[in-house]
């Protein structure tokens, strides 16, 4: 098979790290609590567990497979595989353009968290007060300005733009190492603080139990739609990053560690935002600004330190965002390079474009002066709840019923030399049977249902 693309990461662990670097970022921690939130909790957190596993992990996997497989981008993988139908390439173009998409809309919650960063590191955020009222009040004005969010935005699309100019192992890898165990710490230490204050009890009862009449078939795609999302699958950009993964990399393990680190960043940022919600009196349902309305009150209320951990947290948060989005934009700079374009025109052409989608995106939240496009909430609906799952489909029929098993055994195994013995059997009916179905089955029940 040709081997069009030259990068790659140095190490296995290296390798890891840049893929949950892209699966951990602001679909955990600021779009798990708010979505979960707004449909149902507890119902929603058991649903979301069950595709994460049955279909993410799987979707994972395969997208990895196809990367190692054919070093190639989505567009040229699934014809390289499949030869006699050229008619797959629409399905990698289709998961570009949803990865654009993504970006565009991330690039907005991204700017949101750096602003959210200085204004921790001036003090404006201590000095707002501690109240949740006027935290809420702040992120509305600040969120729907014309001029700050897109500043912001822009600044971090041009950090996004360094580091994947500089390239796959020298940008990506190294700074995907050193973030990701820091990120869980200052996690864990948010929901001890969390726990602790009054009225804590309610925010866990609220995550932890189910109450499945809450849940509308709307509410099970989202739950699909946030899995995938989460996971950074679905749009290929996963098959990228196989493309870029050592030959001895044993890819069932390193998604099932992406899978579990991935899934429990989601519910350590649930314990974090559900109880200082309700000690906070504010309403689960409080969509887009909940985290950015409620932890600065978290902060607030542990005094001195509160002003240092803000700064940590924001810091933190606004590093794990640009790691997802170095994955979107190397996917679409690897599909221009594959197309003969250099590295740096790539990212250069993407990068303009996705800034006036994002500007524009950015301009039409909340009560901004395009609102009446409602281009935020087409985006942001497009990319949580529809795309995602089309894609995802069409990828999982592709590897199920139209890749070679034989090809996808060897990849496996690494060429025979790691056993996999009865998993294999489990997870290619996984792959042809259950992921395909339940897909289908959500999908539509989600639209019909609605
Ligand atoms: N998984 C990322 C997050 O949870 O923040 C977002 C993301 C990155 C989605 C890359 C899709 C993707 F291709």
């Amino acid at each position: 098979m040709t081997n069009s693309n030259t990068n790659g990461f140095n190490s296995s662990f290296g390798a890891i790290m840049a893929a949950a670097g892209s699966a951990v970022g602001l679909g955990n921690i600021w779009r798990f609590p708010y979505i979960c939130g707004q449909y149902g909790g507890g119902a929603f957190l058991a649903v979301y567990i069950c595709f994460v596993f049955l279909i993410g992990m799987v979707l994972m996997m395969s997208e990895f497979v196809i990367g190692r497989r054919t070093k190639m981008t989505p567009a040229k993988a699934y014809v390289a595989l499949r030869p006699q139908r050229p008619v797959w390439r629409w399905v990698g173009i289709l998961g570009l353009l949803t990865s654009f998409l993504i970006l565009a809309i991330y690039l907005v919650i991204s700017g949101w968290t750096l602003n959210y960063f200085w204004d921790s590191v001036t003090g404006a955020l201590g000095r707002i007060g501690g109240e949740a009222g006027a935290y809420e009040e702040h992120f509305g004005c600040f969120a729907s300005g014309a001029v700050r969010p897109v500043v912001f935005l822009l600044i971090f699309l041009g950090l996004t733009a360094a580091i994947v100019i500089a390239g796959v192992e020298k940008g990506i890898e190294r700074i995907s190492k050193l973030l990701m165990p820091i990120l869980l710490v200052l996690l864990v230490l948010i929901c001890v603080r969390s726990l602790t204050l009054d009225g804590a009890s309610k925010g866990l009862e609220y995550l932890f139990l189910p109450d499945f009449s809450k849940l509308t078939g709307e509410g099970v795609l989202a739950a699909l739609g946030q899995a995938l999302f989460s996971l950074s699958v679905g749009m290929g950009v996963m098959i990228v990053y196989g493309s870029y993964l050592p030959v001895d990399d044993n890819i069932l393990k390193s998604s099932m560690w992406i899978t579990v680190c991935d899934t429990v960043i989601a519910i350590l940022s649930g314990v974090a935002i559900f109880p200082a919600v309700f000690a906070c009196g504010q309403e689960p349902t409080g969509g887009p600004g909940l985290v950015y309305q409620v932890l600065p009150v978290v902060f607030n209320s542990l005094g001195g330190f509160g002003g240092i951990i803000s700064i940590t947290f924001f810091l933190l948060l606004t590093l794990a965002a640009l790691t997802s989005a170095i994955s979107l934009l190397e996917a679409l700079t690897a599909w221009l390079n594959e197309r003969g374009m250099k590295r740096m025109k790539g990212v250069v052409l993407v990068s303009l474009c996705v800034a006036v989608l994002a500007a524009l995106a950015s301009l039409s939240f909340g009560d901004g002066i395009l609102n009446n496009t409602h281009l935020y909430n087409i985006l942001d609906k497009a990319t949580g709840n529809y795309l995602p799952p089309i894609c995802a489909l069409l990828t999982i029929i592709f590897f199920g019923w139209f890749m070679k098993k034989d090809d996808i055994m060897d990849e496996l195994s690494n060429h025979g030399t790691v056993k996999i013995g009865y998993f294999k059997v489990f997870y290619y009916f996984l792959a042809r049977i259950v992921a395909p179905a339940a897909l289908l089955i959500v999908l539509v029940a989600g639209i019909v249902g609605k």
